[in-house]
C-alpha cells in the first residue's frame, strides 16, 4: 500500500482506482490548491501525487519528491505544462497524464466558440440582457456564417480531428497544420498560408517555448477581417494585448477563448473587447469527462506503483 497525494478535489468516483488497489489518499477536503511549499512536503512523503493543471510540479517540488520516495505524477489532464518533465525524468519520477478521454467533450466546446465567434451570439445576447435590443431589426446583430466557411486548425491531434469531424456537418472546408506533414487532406505547411486561408483558426496545440505567442501581431494581420480565432489550447499561445488590438482595429471579426495567458487573471483589456466570447477554462467540463481524467491519472498513478508502464506514460517534454 502506498501514500497518494491527491492536491485538489476530484470528482465522484475519480479516486476509484487508487481505493481499489489499496492506497491511502492523502487530500485535504476542499478544493483550495496547495501552496508551492505545500506541494514540495507533500511530495517529499508520498510515494505518489495527483495532481491537476493548477498546481505547478517544478523543481523543487520534483527534487522534494525525489529525495523522498515520490515515483510517479499523474496529472488529471492532457496538458502538462505544468509539470518540469525534463527535471522528473533526470530524478526518475514518471509523469502520466490523460490523453484521448477528453477530446469529443473539449471539441464540442472548441465549436461552441467556433459557432458564438462566428455568429457574435456574446455580443447579441450583451445587448438583450442590458436592454439595447429595441426589437427585430433586419439589419440588427449580423454576423458571419459557419456553415461553408474554411476551417483552419493549428495543429493535428486527436482533439483537432474531433473538430474538423464536427465541422464536417457544417460543410466546412477543413484545413490543418502540424510540426510534421500529416498526410491526410488539408494539409498545409505553412502557418501563414492556413491564417490567410481560413475563415475560422482554431488552436489546438500544446504550450511550449515553440507555440508560445504563436498567434501575435504579425500572424493575425494575415488573418481576413472577416475571421474568427478560437483558442481551447493554452492561453499563452495567443498573445492577448495583439488579439485585442486586433479586434478593436476590425481588423479580424471576432474570437473565442477559454484559456488565459494568466489564468484565473483575465487581461481587462479582453473583458471589453468587441465580439469575443470568454469561458473560465470548462473544456473538458463534463461529469462524465472529468471523471474519465480523474480515473485514468489515477490509474496510470496504480500502475506504476505496481510496477507496470501505463499507456498514459508522457514520453517527453
Ligand atoms: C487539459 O486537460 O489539458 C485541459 O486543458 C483541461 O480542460
Amino acid at each position: 500500500m502506498a501514500r497518494v497525494l491527491v492536491t485538489r478535489r476530484l470528482t465522484e468516483g475519480g479516486t476509484d482506482p487508487l481505493l481499489a488497489a489499496g492506497h491511502e489518499i492523502v487530500a485535504r477536503n476542499d478544493d483550495i490548491p496547495l501552496t508551492p511549499e505545500e506541494l514540495e512536503s507533500g511530495a517529499a512523503e508520498c510515494d505518489a501525487m495527483v495532481c491537476l493543471l493548477t498546481d505547478r510540479i517544478d523543481a523543487a517540488v520534483l527534487s522534494a519528491g525525489h529525495n523522498g520516495k515520490l515515483q510517479v505524477v499523474g496529472t488529471a489532464a492532457v496538458g502538462y505544462d505544468n509539470i518540469d518533465v525534463t527535471t522528473a525524468h533526470q530524478l526518475g519520477i514518471t509523469i502520466c497524464n490523460t490523453p484521448g478521454v477528453l477530446d469529443d467533450t473539449t471539441a464540442d466546446l472548441a465549436f461552441l466558440l467556433i459557432l458564438s465567434a462566428t455568429r457574435s451570439s456574446t455580443q447579441a445576447e450583451d445587448d438583450l440582457r442590458h436592454g439595447r435590443w429595441t426589437g427585430w431589426g433586419f439589419g440588427t446583430s449580423l454576423a458571419r456564417d459557419v456553415h461553408g466557411a474554411t476551417l483552419g486548425l493549428v495543429g493535428y491531434g486527436r482533439i483537432a480531428r474531433a473538430v474538423a469531424r464536427r465541422a464536417a456537418g457544417f460543410d466546412m472546408e477543413v484545413l490543418h497544420t502540424a510540426r510534421h506533414a500529416t498526410g491526410a487532406p488539408g494539409y498545409v505547411s505553412s502557418l501563414n498560408e492556413l491564417l490567410e486561408r481560413s475563415d475560422v483558426v482554431s488552436l489546438h496545440v500544446p504550450l511550449s517555448e515553440s507555440t508560445h505567442h504563436l498567434i501575435g501581431a504579425a500572424e493575425l494581420a494575415l488573418m481576413k477581417p472577416t475571421a474568427v480565432l478560437v483558442n481551447t489550447a493554452r492561453g499563452p499561445v495567443i498573445d492577448e494585448d495583439a488579439l485585442v488590438d486586433a479586434l478593436e482595429a476590425g481588423a479580424i471579426y471576432g474570437a473565442g477563448l477559454d484559456v488565459f495567458e494568466g489564468e484565473p487573471t483575465v487581461n481587462p483589456r479582453l473583458l471589453g473587447a468587441p465580439r469575443i466570447t470568454l469561458l473560465p477554462h470548462i473544456g473538458s467540463a463534463t461529469v462524465e469527462t472529468r471523471t474519465r481524467m480523474a480515473q485514468l491519472a489515477c490509474q496510470g498513478v496504480c500502475d506504476v506503483l505496481a510496477g507496470k508502464v501505463p499507456p498514459n506514460v508522457v514520453k517527453g517534454p
